[in-house]
């Protein structure tokens, strides 16, 4: 039997956030630090990884009971694979048994499974545990967990460049039909909407080629932390911080605090109209 997160014992600072209304509905993670947490302990790189998992577990589960709607994990990049053989099997084949063992919890929770990133280039057996995941799991409607494998961000891109140009070319579309949002469909992050919210772990300040085109607007959250210490205490510590940012998408002050009156105005009077 898979153990329903909720059954759990709520957490008061769970709570507590969710009372904010400001709880983002799209966190993505920057997982760095795995092999430094391991060295620092005299340990191989990859029980870094191992341990990695554990914080995944809970930073997923945590995520899933604050009602986030979106969790990206930036799980094995494209530059990932220039690492040593032995470490990269060792990933691929942690994933697999991520994929494997989880599936069952994952599903009995709801949450819905996708990834981005160049997925045929993965070992054809993680490939297939993959998509048997994402069938199992593709009505679920609680958390969408979106695991960023083989990816890159500026590949992505050209990706999308490339699709529209073969479009132009089919007289399908029209240069100047080329806006933002249009844009936005050929990615492969169409179906999410741009994550509010990026933790990087570790204390690096740069993005890693990750969703470079959908972090435009993001807040950014950059913690010491290594990955494999990184649990839900950690998760809302950088939640209460970002709950009291003011998201300003290029506009002043004022205006944004005139938007959020008048949306509590209209909240006010729809409840006297209905
Ligand atoms: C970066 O740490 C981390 C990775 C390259 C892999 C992240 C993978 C996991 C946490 C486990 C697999 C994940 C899932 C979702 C099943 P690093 O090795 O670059 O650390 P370092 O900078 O200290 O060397």
């Amino acid at each position: 039997m898979s153990r329903l997160w909720k059954d759990s014992v709520q957490d008061q600072h769970i709570e507590q956030l969710k009372r904010t209304e400001k709880v983002p509905d799209h966190i993505a993670f920057i997982m760095d630090g795995n092999g430094r947490w391991a060295v620092d302990r005299g340990l191989p790189r990859v029980a870094g990884h191992k341990e990695g998992i554990n914080s995944v577990r809970e930073i997923v589960k945590a995520s899933s009971n604050l009602g986030v709607k979106y969790v990206t994990l930036y799980a094995f990049s494209m530059e990932n694979w220039r690492r040593p053989s032995k470490e990269v099997n060792f990933l691929m084949d942690l994933l697999l048994r991520y994929l494997r063992d989880e599936l069952d919890e994952l599903h009995a929770n709801n949450v819905r499974l996708q990834a981005i990133g160049k997925i045929n280039a993965l070992p054809k057996k993680v490939q297939q545990q993959l998509h048997e995941s994402m069938e199992v799991m593709k009505d679920n409607t609680g958390l969408t967990l979106v695991l960023a494998l083989s990816y890159s961000a500026r590949w992505d891109i050209v990706r999308a460049v490339q699709t529209a140009a073969l479009d132009v070319r089919r007289g399908k579309l029209s240069p100047e039909d080329i806006t933002e949002d249009l844009f936005s469909t050929f990615l492969q992050t169409k179906e999410f909407p741009d994550p509010d919210l990026v933790i990087r772990t570790s204390g690096e300040m740069r993005l890693s080629n990750f969703l470079l085109w959908e972090a435009a607007y993001s807040e950014l959250f950059v913690t010491e932390r290594f990955w494999p210490e990184f649990r839900k205490e950690q998760l809302f510590e950088a939640l209460d911080d970002y709950v009291g940012r003011e998201r300003r998408f290029g506009k002043t002050s004022s205006q944004v605090n005139e938007q959020v009156q008048q949306s509590v105005k209209d909240k006010i009077l729809n409840v006297f109209r209905k």
